[in-house]
């Protein structure tokens, strides 16, 4: 089964106007992006709008979260269908600061993915352990479990998981890929749908050009989700181009 590969940035909370050259500099640092792979960016809300204006046809555009309801009293927060509006294929929903600075549990996020389905988006559920569960022995339990929490059922070529170690995000530290390939076969057997050799699971945590080529060639990462190395055209073009 040779599934697609998706290489996403994520913006987290960095970006203003003046930064939306980013574009125009992956645009010419990838003149002809591989026909296996699908690019996506993340950035701030307040840019989505104005970078796709102004981004090739290829890059596809994505939220960093959403609410779980339609519309209606909740200030500050954004529906799934504001940003389909604005041209969005895809959501991150239950990445580990979300789940940390805002107590995010899984049927939350659970439901935000509905939201993000029902508006015709594509979830990028976010799950992973802390060093502490990883230390104790219990990665893979926890991380299953966390799975099969955050999943709306839905078909899965609907959703993408990304495997997410909190140790790994933004400390420089990567999974090796040994360890990651691990977690992502046991993450695709404790999918609980039909069709797993279908399930697309990137791997997060300090991706960057130099480690991408071996993470990327692991049989059952299909991806990368994309934060530091993202905000930097040339580093995150590097990354889309190790995938061979
Ligand atoms: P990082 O972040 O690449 O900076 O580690 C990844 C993420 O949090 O999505």
């Amino acid at each position: 089964m040779t599934r697609r590969i998706l290489v996403a940035g994520n913006w987290k909370m960095n970006g203003l106007s003046a930064d939306c050259g980013w574009t125009n500099a992956l645009a010419k640092a990838v003149p002809s992006p591989s026909e296996a792979v699908d690019i996506a960016l993340c950035p701030p809300a307040t840019l989505i709008g104005r970078m796709k204006a102004e981004a090739p046809s290829w890059l596809a555009f994505g939220g960093q979260d959403c609410s779980a309801k339609q519309a209606g009293a909740h200030t500050g927060d954004i529906t799934a269908n504001m940003l389909a509006d604005l041209g969005c294929e895809y959501v991150i929903v239950g990445h580990s600061e979300r789940r940390a600075d805002h107590g995010e549990s899984s049927a939350e996020v659970r439901a935000k993915a509905e939201a993000a389905l029902n508006a015709g988006l594509k979830p990028i559920v976010c799950v992973g352990e802390t060093l502490a569960i990883r230390e104790a022995g219990d990665a893979e339990a926890f991380v299953c479990q966390q799975l099969v929490d955050s999943l709306p059922r839905s078909d899965v070529g609907t959703l993408v998981v990304a495997y997410e170690p909190v140790w790994a995000i933004g400390t420089g530290v990567t999974a090796t890929p040994e360890d990651a390939q691990a977690m992502h076969a046991a993450l695709r057997k404790a999918w609980p749908g039909q069709g797993a050799d279908r399930l697309q699971i990137l791997y997060g945590g300090s991706v960057k050009p130099s480690n991408a080529n071996q993470l990327l060639s692991q049989p059952d990462i299909d991806g990368a989700l994309v934060g530091g190395a993202s905000l930097k055209a040339s580093d995150f073009a590097a990354i889309i181009q190790s995938v061979r």
